[in-house]
């Protein structure tokens, strides 16, 4: 988990034990080694919450509050390309 900033995209992961075990144990390391590798740590937080109740169509990760369901780690590093075109460089 990274410092709070105000001005910082946020992507929070479900730990909940059907989306962690259906993929977001793995997604969380996919995402930390991404913002590593592209230098964004300082522009992307990272958090966990609870289930939300949506375990149906997890694995579930929310960007800046957008709600991404069904994302396999298969898709995690083409999702996060995708929604930080932004601030990739
Ligand atoms: S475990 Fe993620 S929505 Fe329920």
């Amino acid at each position: 988990m990274k410092a709070s900033g105000s001005d910082k995209i946020v992507i929070t992961l479900c730990m909940g034990s059907s989306c962690f075990s259906r993929g977001n144990n793995v997604n969380a390391e996919l995402i930390d080694r991404f913002l590593r590798e592209n230098n964004l740590d300082a522009a992307v937080e990272t958090h966990g919450c609870l289930c939300e109740g949506k375990c149906k169509a997890g694995p579930n990760i929310r960007i800046n509050g957008e709600l991404v369901q069904g994302v396999e780690p298969g898709m995690i590093t083409d999702l996060l390309k995708h929604k930080l075109c932004g601030v990739l460089r």
